[in-house]
């Protein structure tokens, strides 16, 4: 019997509403007993929790592991080194890998190499043969073989003809299609939010339209197949608030948004001081937006229209950043410092502390409904749940260091900002995969 007694911390589990100072126990990987003044098993490892909130682990819905094919870039267990860092305890990987993840057998493969790695790995299957946006993939298979969900991530299912028979296919299979929400047509190869910051650099932009578009078709499509549409990283006003008239129609629309874009606007691409600096760090996809729409993304995730906050880790190799702005990748890597952004947030006053974690927990297991089988309880702290928790601190202030960052990727337009919130601790299965109490 292995347990572990996490002490006198402040228990915030939002699927029981429960915000109190308690001990947890966890024995042999799940939940035993959460409580007064437990007593701790022989032979327990202490997790002492005063002065910091005890969550269950968070649940990002959209990482991308570069494993197979670019493991420069990430590895699956550098990524989830990483998410164990950012007190992430299991991580839905995107399958734009190389070769993309289309194939029952990629899929285990990727599976087998997650076993012992810091935190959960869930499998996202390809809509499309490689990715290509030409021939659907077997769709039932890749659940079968594990897939949550479905994606093209990287690229929108542009094919619209190939995007309605996806959906018609889902609504058998169950699970959502998570979509990238970016019309080619409209988005025209644009490397950065069209707007006032895009003219001042010369650089082509992307116009908000390019994501209503495409959250508009697959409304329709998934409306009318029946099935679940996922918008993932929702950056626009008016998206958000297509996805909020779907849901009042009670339509099987759920969203997310990502860290950079509840803090982040076009601005950061210029940079902060007077010279123009094209940051190629704050390039990324969907692109950093307006103030107005950074404070709509506040507010839907508030308002509960966005399920979760999802990081979009997209973790790349210096020589892709560092070069001509149009040349370089697209992306931001998360995992490490989602907590501090989203924490920040609250301690600003625009999300409350139980709201935060919600996002982060059982919203994104809802939204998906991961809470199956083995794993029933997820993003939970009741009694049998497995046990899978993070020690937060509220008020630490840190700096966003990517050099001391677990992933490969160091790339954020983040580096060097101060924000307030630090991941302490993470129990991911029944074991401490980070203790950073001491350092
Ligand atoms: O910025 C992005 N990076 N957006 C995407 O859609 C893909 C991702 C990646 O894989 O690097
Ligand atoms: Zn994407
Ligand atoms: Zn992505």
């Amino acid at each position: 019997m292995s347990s572990i007694l996490i002490h006198g911390g402040r228990v915030i589990d939002p699927a029981a509403g429960l915000d109190e100072w308690l001990d947890v126990l966890v024995v042999d990987g799940r939940i035993a007993e959460v409580g007064v003044d437990l007593a701790a098993p022989d032979g327990a490892s202490l997790l002492a929790a005063s002065g910091l909130v005890v969550a269950p682990g968070f649940i990002d819905l959209h990482t991308h592991l570069r494993e197979p094919g670019q493991e420069h870039k990430e590895t699956i267990a550098s990524g989830a080194r990483a998410a164990a860092r950012g007190g992430f305890t299991t991580i839905c990987a995107m399958p734009n890998t190389e070769p993309a993840m289309d194939s029952a057998a990629i899929i285990d493969g990727v599976l087998q190499r997650a076993q012992d790695v810091d935190c959960r790995v869930l499998p996202i299957g390809a809509v499309s043969k490689g990715r290509e946006g030409r021939e659907l993939t077997e769709l039932a298979a890749l659940k079968d073989a594990g897939a949550v969900a479905v994606s093209d991530d990287g690229d929108a299912v542009a094919d619209t003809s190939l995007a309605r028979r996806a959906f018609e296919y889902l609504s058998d299979i169950g699970i959502p299609l998570a979509e990238h929400c970016e019309d080619p047509a409209i988005a025209q190869g644009g490397v950065m939010h069209d707007g006032a910051v895009s003219a001042r650099l010369g650089l082509r932009g992307q116009p908000a339209a390019a994501e209503l578009s495409i959250v508009q078709r697959d409304i329709t499509l998934a409306e009318a197949a029946g099935s679940q549409l996922h918008c993932c990283h929702i950056s626009t006003e008016p998206a958000l608030q297509a996805i909020a008239d779907a849901r009042a129609r009670g339509l099987n629309v759920t969203a997310e948004v990502t860290p950079h874009h509840l803090c982040l606007t076009h601005d950061a691409v210029a940079g902060r001081g007077d010279e123009l600096l094209y940051d190629t760090d704050a390039k990324v996809n969907p692109p950093l937006r307006t103030q107005a729409d950074v404070q709509a993304c506040i507010d839907a995730l508030a308002a509960g229209i966005v399920d979760a906050v999802a990081t979009d880790h997209a973790p790349h190799a210096a020589v892709d950043k560092q070069c001509e702005f149009d040349a370089a990748a697209f992306g931001i890597s998360g995992l490490e410092s989602a907590w501090p952004v989203v924490n920040s947030l609250v301690d600003a006053g625009r999300l409350t502390l139980p709201e935060a974690i919600e996002r982060l927990t059982v919203g994104p297991v809802r939204a998906w409904s991961l809470d199956r089988g083995e794993l029933n309880g997820l993003g939970t702290l009741k009694v049998g749940a497995p046990a899978d928790l993070t020690l937060l601190s509220t008020d630490a202030v840190s700096r966003v260091e990517p050099d001391s960052w677990a992933s490969m990727g160091k790339n954020t337009p983040l580096a060097g900002h101060t924000l307030v919130g630090v991941v302490a601790a993470t129990v991911s299965q029944g074991r401490i995969v980070w203790d950073g109490r001491e350092q």
